[in-house]
């Protein structure tokens, strides 16, 4: 998209990642009929905890910009590789938690733009298993990470039993 800016957040944009929690519920709420993930999903962008995201050298958000406003965000950090039973070829990965563009700006590229960043971000720092989990009925996230060579791997099945 013509004009736009991306950067890597910083403590100042404390704001900018509240918005992006409120706005992310706002859209999960009633599309996820079993649970809602979101309270402990995105509880990275809460109080303390989006202080140590943003002053983490683990942890980055990229933010997009068109004009000096803000579009647009994704997240990743770096997280060791679970292995009980000792076969993983790799000890850490790039996770990618989440991501938000403004309705009006989706559908023209800027979340593809922040993911590459977000990925070159984790190059940068020699990672090279990338991972994400996604809502099952969530085809614009699926979509998008397939653009970069993402495949399916787990398949997470749940029950809500005994209410
Ligand atoms: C998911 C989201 C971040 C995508 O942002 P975006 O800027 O519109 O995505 P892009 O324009 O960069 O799209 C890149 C690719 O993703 C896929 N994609 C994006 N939106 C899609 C949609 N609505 N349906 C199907 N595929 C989609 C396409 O493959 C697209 O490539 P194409 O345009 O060449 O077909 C945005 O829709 C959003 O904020 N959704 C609500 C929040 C959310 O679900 N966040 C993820 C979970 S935390």
């Amino acid at each position: 998209m013509k004009g736009l800016k991306i950067r890597k957040a910083t403590i100042k944009d404390l704001d900018v990642l509240n918005h992006i929690q409120t706005a992310l519920l706002d859209d999960e709420r009633g599309k996820y009929t079993m649970a809602l993930p979101s309270e402990k999903k995105i509880d990275t962008m809460r109080g303390s905890r989006a202080k140590e995201l943003l002053q983490s050298k683990d942890a980055v958000v990229m933010l997009a910009e068109l004009d000096g406003q803000f579009v647009g965000g994704v997240y990743g950090e770096i997280q060791p590789v679970e292995d009980d039973v000792g076969w993983a070829k790799y000890t850490k990965k790039g996770y990618i938690g989440w991501g938000f563009v403004e309705p009006a700006y989706r559908k023209q590229g800027v979340a593809y733009e922040l993911v590459q960043e977000v990925l070159r971000w984790f190059k940068l720092r020699n990672i090279k298993l990338m991972a994400v989990s996604i809502m099952h009925n969530n085809k614009a996230v699926q979509g998008l990470m397939k653009k970069f060579g993402f495949k399916e791997y787990i398949v997470d099945f749940r029950a809500v039993m005994n209410p």
